[in-house]
């Protein structure tokens, strides 16, 4: 694995090595076991939309894997005024070891590892939130214990993190159901590698038929970073695709609800539902141990420290 572009790019193995690997360096901070594989290396995180917590964990992650990370916003790179991200990433890779880029079109991100000569980190875009699906399957598997067998249902817009989830869902093993409303359906290419996985898939307008049964429930917002002025339409939209007490009471008894937040209440979640479900900070912590793992994977030197 040379990046982390979206999960369409790794194999199974690659997504379970990731998640083994996240485990141990979790176990690791828990018990101040000292872990520095990055000591001396540079992360840039490019910026072109707002953050919490991908910002906040990946430069404490850095840090504690004993290297250092730069917080590069438009306003502060010549890209807000207009030098290609061909040059940039050239530049960009003089000096750094890697970069992580949350931005708008995925072609950008593809372009920076076209271009560039270091590990590049998909942050988000409009196409795919990877770092936040490999969070997001640890935590099923801390809960859950394995992946075999499992059902998680995503109610609300066929966005990056539904694209994502339907990707990495599907390759470790689970079955995933979409409920979403007709014209805001997850990427065709997605799609398209969802066919194979037949019956693993299933994609309605129904958020009951959807929930039947899962183990885990998902959403996210209504209108995604870049989205703002669609908000009114979309408040309409999504009106009835919300995970609610009524969605929860289809799902399995001990079912998991997930978010990759911020979380909208009283739009996509109900707030009783999001305080009665504590494992969703567990998945915003996991995106510290998650990407480490990553970084660790793409960054360091010797592999051999690293199971
Ligand atoms: N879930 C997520 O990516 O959060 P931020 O937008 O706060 O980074
Ligand atoms: N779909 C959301 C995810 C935020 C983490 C967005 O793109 O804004």
């Amino acid at each position: 694995m040379k990046h982390l572009l979206k999960l369409l790019d790794l194999k199974e193995s690659e997504i379970l090595d990731i998640l083994n690997l996240a485990d141990q360096l979790k176990y690791e901070k828990k018990n101040n076991i000292e872990h520095k594989y990055l000591a001396g290396k540079s992360l840039g995180m490019i910026f072109q939309k707002s953050s919490t917590r991908t910002r906040v964990s990946f430069e404490t992650g850095m840090y504690q894997l004993g290297g250092q990370a730069l917080f590069l916003s438009p306003r502060d790179l010549q890209i807000g005024r207009g030098e290609p991200i061909e040059d940039t990433a050239r530049v960009l890779s003089r000096y750094l070891d890697g970069i992580m880029i949350r931005t708008f079109e995925q072609k950008e991100v593809e372009d920076l590892a076209k271009y560039g000569s270091i590990p590049i980190i998909n942050g988000l875009t409009d196409f795919a939130h990877p770092c936040q699906v490999l969070a997001d399957l640890m935590t099923i598997r801390e809960y859950k214990g394995e992946f075999d067998g499992l059902k998680l249902t995503f109610v609300g817009d066929g966005n990056n993190m539904a694209n994502s989830l339907i990707v990495g869902c599907l390759k470790v093993g689970m079955s995933i159901a979409i409920a979403c409303p007709k014209g805001y359906e997850p990427d065709k290419e997605v799609l398209e590698f969802a066919k194979a996985y037949g019956d693993k898939f299933m994609m309605t307008e129904d958020v009951a038929e959807a929930c039947n049964n899962a183990d885990v429930v998902y959403t996210d917002v209504w209108a995604s970073m870049g989205q703002e002025e669609e908000a009114e339409k979309r408040k309409q939209a999504f009106k009835n695709y919300q995970v609610n007490k009524e969605a929860m009471a289809v799902a399995k008894k001990d079912a998991m609800v997930l978010h990759c937040l911020p979380a909208h209440r009283g739009e996509e979640i109900t707030a009783d539902v999001l305080e009665q479900h504590p494992e969703i900070f567990d998945e915003a912590e996991n995106r510290l141990h998650a990407q480490k793992a990553v970084l660790v994977k793409l960054m360091a030197d010797d592999d051999s420290n690293k199971k």
